[in-house]
């Protein structure tokens, strides 16, 4: 049997809950450099959670300067079975308002100064991405967010951009015409490594402004981001002690096949 443990990889704060057994921050070593922070071990009901600050305690890397591969490698390392991507966002679509979360099931990569891949120097392997997020972990945060009656809307995509200045009107009306709902700087490469790294993976894209494209809300600042990260990191807090409580304790198959996703990606024959 396979235990599960739970990794949450998000913003500084999101880990400081009231309930967690056994907390402990441990340095975890990566051969591909060094991770955000530590990793906060812990356990709730049993369950084990792995807590990675995405931007180290302190807020102190920017996401093109978060060392994504050394992240995953890490919580990896550290056990993590099924990765909850927990993620501030600005909203391209009106029913989508700030304090309103998104389990997002695609997203659009439109980053281009980051490490990409595990693979490339001596094995090459390609892992398909068709299918990005895994079913059962996005079930079960959406309970959750259900359960502890947080406004959450199932479904949607992900634009992540560079970064690190917020957006044109113009590319903030281009990413709405291809009808993406969130947009933020943070989820790819991540995901694309935890699929690399055979992890389950799922974002809760927790929505804080409207961007820059609507008429009656003041273009993004950072000040209105924190102003509303306050209140959503209260209610990510509850949904993650909900589905830390509610998971199974033995990990089931991903039905999409993200736990062995590389039987079918290394193209590099073993031998070579
Ligand atoms: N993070 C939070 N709001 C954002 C926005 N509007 N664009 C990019 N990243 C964000």
């Amino acid at each position: 049997m396979v235990q599960t443990v739970l990794g949450i990889v998000g913003g500084s704060g999101l880990y400081d809950i009231p309930g967690l057994d056994n907390a402990e921050w441990r340095h975890v070593d990566s051969p591909w450099g060094r991770p955000s922070d530590d990793i906060l071990f812990a356990e709730i009901d049993g369950l084990p959670i792995r807590f990675l600050p995405r931007h180290g305690r302190g807020h102190k890397v920017s996401p093109s300067h978060i060392n994504y591969r050394a992240n995953i490698d890490a919580l990896k390392r550290a056990g993590v079975t099924d990765l909850v991507s927990v993620s501030a966002c600005g909203s391209l679509k009106e029913e989508l308002p700030p304090g309103h979360f998104v389990i997002v099931d695609q997203f659009i990569d439109r980053t281009f100064a980051r490490e990409k891949s595990f693979f490339g120097a001596g094995c090459v392997a390609h892992v398909s991405v068709a299918e990005p997020v895994s079913p059962l972990l996005a079930d079960a945060i959406e309970a959750a967010a259900r359960a502890e009656g947080v406004p959450t809307t199932r479904g949607g995509t992900y634009l992540v951009m560079e970064g690190p200045q917020f957006s044109t009107k113009a590319e903030s009306e281009l990413y709405r015409s291809w009808g993406c709902s969130v947009i933020g700087m943070t989820n790819m490469p991540e995901a694309k490594l935890a699929r690399e790294a055979e992890l389950c993976y799922a974002t809760l894209a927790m929505v804080t402004d409207y961007d820059c494209w609507h008429d009656e809300h003041a273009h993004v600042d950072v000040a209105s981001v924190i102003a509303v990260m306050k209140d959503n990191t209260a209610k990510a807090q509850r949904l993650v002690l909900n589905l830390a409580k509610s998971m199974p304790k033995e990990h089931p198959a991903c039905p999409i096949g993200s736990d062995k996703a590389l039987d079918v990606a290394i193209i590099t024959p073993p031998e070579a």
